[in-house]
């Protein structure tokens, strides 16, 4: 089993500060809770890098929200439903398109500042939106802006303490509650920070695959933070794979916005032929997951590692206007958006499980929430709408802060040792495991799964079991116990679901199956894997083995 704790330690023995509320994670989630709760609370905000590194910052299609007249609460409700494919919480959802647009008004009174054409705010469209309802920022730059707007409130803030290069190793609970977090700093001191609330705000989980759109830094900490700690973790099978990351030799897999199909341009395979038409009435513009595989089909078809995004149908001023970021970027490999057909394809971009929270962010370990990515709200599904993330944390966010607001406060002094025999020496380099995991999960835990090749994976994962075993000293070494214990969950989730949905396609169930399968996946460290029925909310033990 994963252990309660990934190291040892004596809170008697630990320096230890005190705080109100104490936020992990400075993406939009982190620093929009950090900012909210900072009008009434002392915050730390602590960070593994720096607050201009996380996934908010290479966002570039934007952030949903009925803003226009001709949309709706209803049409955005339609889409995200239809988007999530029979698994998002109605009630969620609600939340989110009827919050949503408060919060852009909040962004924007923090100094966020949009797109804006002849006198109203620029809208775009993405895949399975039926309404332009996304606004954008500097063209393709939306959460570069947003991240600077709140960067430059929280660290002039001065209720939040910003802690960069800090490592939030675990969060600490004592009879069932969360109170506070124990933490590494740069030079590799422990400390404790006691808080009456903690948010998480980590991320995502990209860094579970060779292929990916997110930085170095999405490494699945909250998920396996929170699992160790008790709480409740789910759907996390449905993983987003974005149809069209740069795909080109020495070039990361840079994101091509879904906005480009948003604004008229077409994939085609390697032989020119547009092929959109052969799967999907709805064209480039189809939810993600059935582009993603269409193109993984066409690259079968074709034996090629890629596709093309076509978009030079556009005049090149409106292109290098509306997209700079992607022109400038494919630029510096060639590559001209505004004459060159792109070669792209198919990488891991967004975790739409996480740790399970209720409508106002709180888990199922009481003064632990979670924000953003690393939650499981019921907004997504089983497939995220485009662009609904970067909403669905501020939303989430101001909600989290209301209930952290009627918390009474934490008053004693946690008394925890913990001690726990510690004997493997890792002898493999942690990067050589790390690639390693991410290239097991590609193959058998990708856009295409099979209960054979989930097997596979999950035994050949099971077998770097023994890092809980190890004396745990650097950040990369908790990051790999993070990544697998999120790995374990996800091919062992992906095993279970026998059906296809959304994110997760199995081709020996390549139907959906509402009659046995309209339900999560759960898991509990205790009490194994769980199932949770969509409609009425219940919990209903299925088994009591343990999830890894
Ligand atoms: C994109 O710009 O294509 C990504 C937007 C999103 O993932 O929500």
């Amino acid at each position: 089993m994963v252990p309660r704790y990934l190291v040892d330690f004596d809170l008697d023995q630990l320096v230890q500060v005190d705080t109100d509320v104490v936020v992990i994670g400075a993406g939009i989630a982190g620093l929009f809770t950090a900012i909210k709760a900072s009008q009434t609370q002392n915050v730390i905000l602590i960070t593994k890098k720096s607050v201009m590194d996380s996934n908010t910052r290479y966002a570039q299609g934007g952030i949903a929200a009925v803003i226009s007249d001709e949309d709706s609460p209803e049409f955005h409700l339609q889409d995200t439903l239809m988007a999530g494919a029979g698994l998002c919480s109605t009630d969620a959802v609600e939340v989110l398109v009827h919050e949503g647009p408060h919060g852009v008004n909040d962004l924007i009174k923090l100094g966020t500042q949009f797109d804006v054409e002849n006198g109203e705010f620029a809208l775009t469209k993405e895949g399975a939106h039926s309404q332009r309802r996304i606004l954008h920022a500097n063209g393709d730059a939306t959460g570069f802006e947003i991240v600077r707007a709140l960067s430059e409130q929280a660290v002039q803030n001065p209720r939040i303490d910003v802690w960069d290069d800090h490592f939030v190793i675990d969060v600490v609970s004592e009879d069932g509650e969360c109170v506070g977090v124990l933490v590494q700093k740069p030079a590799g001191q422990r400390i404790f920070v006691r808080a009456s609330a903690t948010v998480l705000c980590s991320g995502g989980a990209g860094q579970l695959y060779r292929y990916t759109t997110n930085p170095e830094v999405a490494t699945a900490d909250g998920i396996a933070i929170a699992y160790r700690a008790g709480a409740l973790v789910r759907d996390v099978e449905f993983v987003q794979f974005h149809p069209t990351a740069l795909c080109y030799p020495g070039a990361p897999r840079f994101l091509i916005s879904e906005a480009l199909r948003g604004e008229g341009a077409v994939l085609r395979n390697i032989a020119g032929e547009r092929f959109m038409d052969r799967y999907d009435p709805l064209m480039e513009l189809a939810p993600r997951d059935i582009v993603a595989r269409a193109i993984v089909s066409e690259m079968e078809a074709t034996k090629s590692t890629f596709v093309y995004i076509d978009i030079t149908h556009e005049p090149a001023e409106v292109i290098q206007h509306r997209f700079p970021t992607i022109y400038e970027t494919c630029m510096k490999y060639g590559l001209d958006l505004t004459t060159d057909w792109i070669p792209v394809a198919p990488a891991c971009h967004y975790m739409m499980g996480g740790v399970k929270t209720d409508l106002n962010g709180q888990t199922s370990v009481k003064r632990l929430y979670a924000c953003g990515e690393v939650s499981s709200t019921g907004v997504h599904g089983a497939n995220r709408l485009a662009s609904n993330s970067l909403s669905e944390a501020i939303v989430f966010g101001r909600r989290i802060i209301e209930s952290i607001n009627q918390l009474p406060p934490l008053t004693h002094r946690p008394v925890i040792a913990v001690k726990q025999e510690r004997v493997e020496t890792l002898t493999q380099p942690i990067v050589e495991k790390r690639l390693k995991l991410q290239k097991i999960m590609l193959r058998y835990a990708g856009l295409v799964r099979s209960a054979e090749g989930l097997q596979k994976g999950h035994e050949e994962l099971k077998r770097q079991h023994t890092i809980y075993d190890a004396v745990l000293t650097k950040k990369e070494e908790f990051e790999f116990a993070n990544l697998l214990t999120c790995a374990l969950l996800t091919t062992e989730a992906a095993l279970i679901r026998e059906e296809s949905r959304g994110g997760h396609f199995r081709e020996d169930f390549p139907e959906r199956n509402d009659a046995e399968w309209r339900k999560h996946t759960l898991f509990q460290r205790e009490q194994g894997i769980l199932e949770e029925n969509v409609t009425d909310d219940r919990l209903e033990l299925v088994s009591t083995k343990t999830a890894d």
